[in-house]
């Protein structure tokens, strides 16, 4: 089971549009895919695909109140969801139980694809610590660049070298930091750049995924050629 991990410096850069996505389309080309929401600051992944009332989350698991498979969820493609509370309730969860319960989740899965929180707090560390592979997320302007870096750099006290970047929201306009600038400035290998596109909000406004609403617009066919680098690269 190959566990990758998107982090990001910034909130708000598409961490869980992306990682939903890229989970989605791993399943979609039946591999057998676990996906789950462990940003507990921001835990939006649930609202992709009508699990906001689940009635065990992964909070419940840590919390050591029920076995880790109550929380999963099937999702299109058989993917396997497992959602963390939307109300962001913290209280009774023992972050030191996550690695032993992702390695449980992840049991018989090609691929486990883990939303992770945003910036230097101790869920994130507890989150990035379980990433066998680390992708890393942010859009082309500077504050989320600056914050990136930071993210790299206690990815490396970890002991942890990111794969790569992947870029979103991408406009292509001269404001925005150059790819090959970002390559340099971060010392990390582009691995995917999705365009801003009005079909990723308009999916999150319909509550499901873009890729399953409209597959071929440009976000998606970016986060599909992705998928495919991933699945090489990977396995
Ligand atoms: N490629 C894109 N084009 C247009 N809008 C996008 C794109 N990616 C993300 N968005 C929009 O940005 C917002 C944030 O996306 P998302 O929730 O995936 O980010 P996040 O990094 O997970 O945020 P958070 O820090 O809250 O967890 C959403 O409204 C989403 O529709
Ligand atoms: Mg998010």
């Amino acid at each position: 089971m190959r566990r990758v991990v998107l982090a990001s410096g910034k909130g708000g850069v598409g961490r869980t549009t992306l990682t939903a996505n890229l989970a989605l389309a791993l399943a979609k080309e039946g591999r057998t895919t676990v996906l789950v929401d462990a940003c507990f600051s921001s835990p939006n992944l649930g609202l992709l695909f009508k699990l906001e009332k689940a009635p065990y989350t992964l909070n419940d698991v840590l919390r050591g109140e029920i076995p880790p498979p109550d929380a999963v969820y099937e999702g299109p493609h058989g993917l396997r969801i497992v959602p963390s509370s939307i109300s962001g309730d913290m209280r009774g969860v023992d972050l030191a139980r996550l690695p032993s319960v992702l390695e449980s989740l992840g049991e018989k899965a090609e691929f486990m694809l883990i939303d992770a929180p945003g910036g230097l707090r101790r869920e994130t560390v507890a989150v990035l610590k379980t990433g066998q592979e680390v992708l890393l997320l942010t859009s082309p302007e500077v504050t989320s660049l600056s914050d990136t870096m930071r993210t790299k750099v206690l990815l490396e006290f970890l002991g942890l070298h990111p794969r790569g970047v992947v870029l979103n929201r991408v406009r292509g306009k001269d404001y925005e930091f150059p790819p090959a600038e970002i390559k340099r400035l971060l010392d990390l290998p582009i691995l995917g750049k999705v365009p801003e596109d009005l079909s990723v909000r308009k999916a999150w406004r319909r509550g499901e995924p873009l890729l399953e609403l409209y597959p071929r617009s440009p976000a998606s066919r970016a986060i599909t050629e992705l998928t495919e680098k991933l699945r090489k690269g990977l396995s």
